[in-house]
């Protein structure tokens, strides 16, 4: 009888344990992107990774010849962190102007997006995430791709 009530009781302990796992599942499926990114500190190291990424990368770095990589750096964190919900203002160029002449194709694009999964993975980003972030800059590709 008390054999049994140990067991009744342990069975409960061990639901309301999982019970709790699977709120604080939701209570992160709540959050925003920019939070799940692990904030401006998680987008920032993304981006270092990233464009040191692209820097070594020969189908795509030569566009970046001339540019200037730390301004270029603290603008896709502040355009990232903005766009998935963070406290952030981008002050940069539209996409549109910011690309306007350079010929980018799309394999160019695909280069890029390939070199930002590479970073996402290193650090583990979640598959969630990752859908998430490459939706928001798929949406940017019309206005960077021009041929
Ligand atoms: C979703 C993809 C992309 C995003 C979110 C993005 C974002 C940005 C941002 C925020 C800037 C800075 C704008 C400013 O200076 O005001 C920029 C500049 C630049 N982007 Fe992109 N970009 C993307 C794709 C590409 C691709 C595929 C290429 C070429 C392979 C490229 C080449 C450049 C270059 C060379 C600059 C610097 C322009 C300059 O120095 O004036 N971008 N991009």
């Amino acid at each position: 009888m008390v054999a049994k009530q140990i067991w009744k009781t342990g069975l409960l302990v061990v639901l309301l344990i999982s019970g709790c796992t699977s709120m604080s599942d939701r209570q992160m499926a709540d959050k925003s992107l920019y939070e799940r990114l692990g904030g401006k500190a998680g987008i920032t190291a993304v981006v270092d990774d990233f464009v040191a990424r692209v820097a070594a990368d020969n189908r795509i770095n030569g566009f970046f010849a001339k540019t200037d990589i730390p301004r270029l750096k603290s603008m896709l964190v502040d355009q990232i962190c903005e766009a998935s919900g963070g406290p952030c203002k981008y002050t940069g160029r539209d996409m549109k102007t910011a690309h306007r002449g350079m010929g980018v194709t799309n394999a160019a694009f695909d280069a890029l997006v390939g070199d930002l999964v590479a970073t996402l993975d290193k650090f583990k980003v979640g598959a969630r995430e990752q859908k998430e972030l490459l939706s928001v800059l798929g949406t940017m590709r019309a206005d960077i791709v021009e041929k």
